[in-house]
């Protein structure tokens, strides 16, 4: 979910409106908006549906007030519709209240206070939170802050939560634990949001508030910040490096094809400063310092949810080959909850777009407890797990809005394509000819991105003719199989298209019974050592009379002689591939998604940052 809140002298509806629709991708099942005007008028407005519903949903209905809360909504407890939409707000409607995360001990709660006489009106988790700061007040009188404070002490789970009230009509209360929050200081202003896309534009100031921390902002007094334990804390402020022009669409019909067509400037972006083929070196700030910790590893486990686990598997590969290190590749969600074996001497590498996933933020502070090194690979700057990690780099790519991630992935394969270059070099187990040849390649990936970007016009007209499949299959090996599992992923994400990924070795074990004349089965089938294999693969799909659409290395005859399509991607090294060869698949299935009439950037039930677990 994406929740904002504004208090100073403008009007807080058109900032708030702004705010939820830069928001939108954390999640858009339903949307709201609480404005307080003075003591008398507090309106709450609230929707299913998206931003733009809400909005026509309000009409010309009152949005006067220079203080307001919104939030956008992905469902964890309750359906999406208008009543379990936020703001929630207190029986004797004077309280509002917007929240992101998971009340766990919620059921419990809710128990009690209705034995106590609350009524409640929406099945969310989060409606227990506001009867708890009503009652607080209502039996101790005391300030909206020290009730916000004293309700979250009773609760257990996962918050940032945004507050008002008509009985204190000059302030707003903000507080977090584990679900992220950023406030952002303007001139006698205040700008609160889970993220800073909304506040960007307003101001470069901000402070990120840390876990179990509260914010009262004073709209003639400033703000100050608490813990939950009434410690007074003294807030850092930091400067945003974002741009205003990477939040918007730029031209583009979607966001998704913007960031498809950035990815020359974003790897760029990620090596650049980093390494040197001339000189021949390359060089991670954040792995330096600990190189010969990271190198001497017992074994590197790493941990991520989603395409950024499709980037650990291909690391997988890169970790072993280049740097003979042992490699485990762990869903953050399956690891924390398996009583896994981790040791000092293990290093634990998280690989986030958001870098707030909770999942993986889980898995990390469970990694910490038991003496790992912690190493984070993340997009976002000053994302939560770039704060909790010993050391880690960012990938640099810049703001991705579309939901289907497609340059946080290839910057981060990027990135770890240099960290085991690093890690190879240091250890001795990568020979000299090779790493330069990898140096001179990665520099000359960018041109060779734009170049393979000429195809759109191609591979959308092989879109056409697939648009109407009902399943698809996807097939790789070696470094290639995770590019099939991410090819796959893509598009079902955003065209509703059943897909599944498999090493293509593995299709005669199952997925084959699946090939007939309807079935499309996308092959990764590029110059290497697996091509002949590959090949044979592809001759047992068409003596089923499945169609092939091939990834190939510009030159081929073999393959293109037999299959349906061919996609030629430039010639570089192997390690390389799969960067390459996943850009094919982001615009197969964006021109599908697009034919389909799918929503390619806001995909149903999906949120780009998954804050709960
Ligand atoms: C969500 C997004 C995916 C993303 C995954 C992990 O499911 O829709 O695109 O890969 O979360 O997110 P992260 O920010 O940790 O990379």
């Amino acid at each position: 979910c994406g929740i904002v809140g504004y208090i100073g002298n403008k009007r807080a509806y058109p900032v708030l409106i702004k705010g939820l629709s830069r928001l939108e991708y954390r999640g858009y099942d339903s949307a709201g908006v609480a404005l307080l005007a003075d003591s008398e008028h507090l309106n709450i407005y609230k929707r299913k549906g998206k931003v733009q519903d809400l909005v026509d949903f309000i009409g010309e209905n009152n949005t006067q007030g220079n203080i307001g809360i919104g939030h956008t909504r992905w469902a964890t407890h309750g359906e999406p519709n208008d009543v379990n939409a936020h703001p929630h707000f207190s029986s004797d409607g004077n309280i509002a209240l917007v929240h992101n995360g998971i009340i766990e001990n919620y059921a419990i709660l809710k128990k009690e206070l209705i034995n106590r006489g609350h009524i409640f009106k929406s099945e969310t988790d989060t409606e227990v939170l506001i009867h708890l700061i009503e009652e607080i007040q209502h039996n101790t009188h005391t300030s909206l802050e020290e009730a916000v404070r004293l309700a979250l002490n009773e609760v257990v789970g996962a918050y940032a939560i945004v507050i008002l009230s008509k009985n204190e009509p000059d302030k707003l209360i903000a507080a977090k634990k584990s679900s992220p929050l950023v406030i952002g200081l303007g001139e006698n202003e205040y700008y609160i949001a889970s993220d800073a896309t909304p506040i960007v534009e307003y101001t470069k100031n901000v402070v990120y508030l840390e876990d179990e921390q509260i914010a009262i902002i004073n709209k003639d007094h400033g703000f100050r910040i608490i813990n939950i334990a009434n410690k007074e804390v003294n807030p850092y402020v930091q400067e945003l490096e974002m741009q205003l022009e990477a939040l918007e669409k730029g031209g583009y019909e979607h966001f998704m094809l913007k960031e498809i067509y950035e990815q020359p400037r974003a790897i760029h972006d990620s090596f650049r400063g980093r390494l040197n083929a001339k000189e021949g070196w390359v060089s991670l700030g954040g792995v330096k310092p600990y190189i010969k910790e990271i190198a001497n590893a017992d074994r590197i486990v790493i941990i991520a949810c989603g395409t950024s686990w499709h980037a650990a598997l291909v690391a997988e590969y890169y970790f072993e080959d280049l740097a003979r290190i042992p490699v485990e590749v762990e869903y953050a969600s399956e690891f924390r909850y398996r009583n896994p074996i981790i040791r000092k001497g293990d290093v634990v590498i998280a690989i986030s777009q958001s870098g707030e996933t909770a999942d993986t933020l889980a898995a990390l502070k469970m990694a910490k407890e038991n003496g790992a090194f912690l190493f984070g690979i993340v997009n976002v700057v000053g994302s939560s797990i770039s704060r909790i990690t010993d050391s880690g780099s960012y990938t640099h790519a810049g703001p991705e809005i579309g939901v289907a991630s497609t340059k946080a992935f290839t910057t981060q394969v990027t990135l770890l394509a240099m960290m085991a270059m690093m890690l190879g070099k240091e250890r001795n187990t990568i020979a000299p000819k090779r790493f330069q040849k990898l140096l001179d390649e990665m520099e000359a990936l960018p041109d060779k991105i734009e170049t393979l970007l000429e195809s759109n016009d191609y591979i959308e007209t092989i879109a056409a003719q697939y648009k109407d499949a009902t399943n698809a299959l996807y097939l790789g090996r070696g470094t290639a199989f995770p590019i099939a599992l991410e090819g796959a992923l893509k598009l079902k994400e955003i065209s509703y298209i059943h897909a599944e990924g498999y090493p293509a070795a593995e299709m005669k074990h199952g997925p084959i019974a699946l090939i007939d004349e309807n079935m499309p089965v996308f092959v990764i089938a590029t110059e290497g050592e697996n091509y002949e294999k590959v090949v044979s693969n592809i001759q047992e799909v068409k003596a089923r009379k499945g169609k092939i659409i091939a990834i190939v290395t510009k030159g081929d005859t073999e393959v293109k002689a037999i299959a349906d399509h061919t996609i030629s991607i430039p010639s570089t090294d192997e390690v390389l591939v799969p960067i390459l060869a996943t850009i094919p698949f982001q615009l197969l299935s964006y021109h599908i998604a697009v034919m389909r009439g799918c929503n390619v950037d806001q995909p149903r039930n999906l949120a780009k940052s998954v804050t709960v677990e």
